[in-house]
């Protein structure tokens, strides 16, 4: 047996291969859990499991989370190498950033399907396992553009506050069955993808911080794991933000 507030759970996480999911999965295992890292890129999630302990601690496999054949196949990799799935993160994610002048259809559809569907997915499924198990949390990754729409982000904005929805209507279903399901808003978190971001809107963004920084990855894993641990005991569908104070 393990201490910590995670000990002998079973986590699923989906995107975390890289950035805010891989160090959720860290902070977890650092708690005692055992995480199963699911990723598009099945090679990157590999990688990811090694380095953080290997086999003991953490598996890696490749799953589309829009196919909720590979979220099926996900959590099964739970059940055969550790125990049924105890805590679900769905935290996959892209952009397709344009103006609705220039976003296709394709554009739209994509980021919809890998966030809304995805979750969806990871929610449906995993909290079908839990309801047999007699209980679990989930934590659905939604963003800020959810809450207040970003230009340039009509696909994104509209699937992050959707996120919002089925995270309220699935803690509705799932209460009473011992699951519970939250969600998190990050606001500007500094990974791969903002650090790519050009410098002027980058600058801009900063303004509106109140705490003049961008967050760091693991500042976004804390929430998660109060979560998705016991010390969120009385709470469910709720949305934490982790913003500096932007757009409070
Ligand atoms: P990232 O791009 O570093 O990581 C996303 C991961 O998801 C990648 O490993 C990618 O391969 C994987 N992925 C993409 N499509 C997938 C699919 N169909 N199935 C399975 N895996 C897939 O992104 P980051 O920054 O770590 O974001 C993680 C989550 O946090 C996303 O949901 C994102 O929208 C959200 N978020 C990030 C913010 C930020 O400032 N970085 C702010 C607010 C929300």
């Amino acid at each position: 047996m393990s201490s910590g507030l995670l000990a002998d759970r079973t986590a699923v996480i989906t995107g975390a291969a890289q950035g805010i999911g891989f160090a959720i999965a860290a902070r977890f295992i650092d708690e005692g859990a055992r995480v199963v890292i699911g990723d598009i890129n099945a090679e990157a999630a590999v990688a990811a499991a090694r380095e953080l302990g290997g086999d003991a601690v953490a598996v890696g496999a490749g799953c589309d989370v829009t196919s909720a054949a590979d979220v099926e196949a996900l959590l099964a990799v739970a059940a055969e190498r550790f125990t049924p799935v105890d805590v679900m993160v769905n935290n996959a994610g892209i952009t397709r950033d344009a103006t609705m002048r220039t976003m296709t259809e394709e554009m739209f559809d994509q980021v919809i399907a890998v966030h809304l569907k995805g979750t969806w997915n990871g929610t449906r499924l995993a909290g079908a396992i839990m309801r047999a198990n007699g209980g679990g949390t989930i934590v659905n990754m939604s963003s800020l553009s959810g809450k207040i729409g970003l230009a340039g982000q009509t696909n994104y904005s509209a699937a992050k506050a959707g996120i919002v929805g089925l995270t309220k209507a699935a803690a509705k279903e799932l209460a009473h069955l011992g699951v519970r399901v939250n969600a998190i808003q990050p606001g500007l978190i500094r990974t791969a993808m903002t650090e790519a971001m050009p410098a002027k809107v980058w600058e801009q963004k900063m303004a509106e911080i109140p705490m003049g920084r961008a967050g760091e990855i693991d500042e976004v894993a804390k929430v998660a794991l109060f979560l998705a641990s016991d010390l969120s005991s009385y709470m469910t569908g709720t949305v934490l933000e982790v913003t500096g104070g932007r757009f409070m």
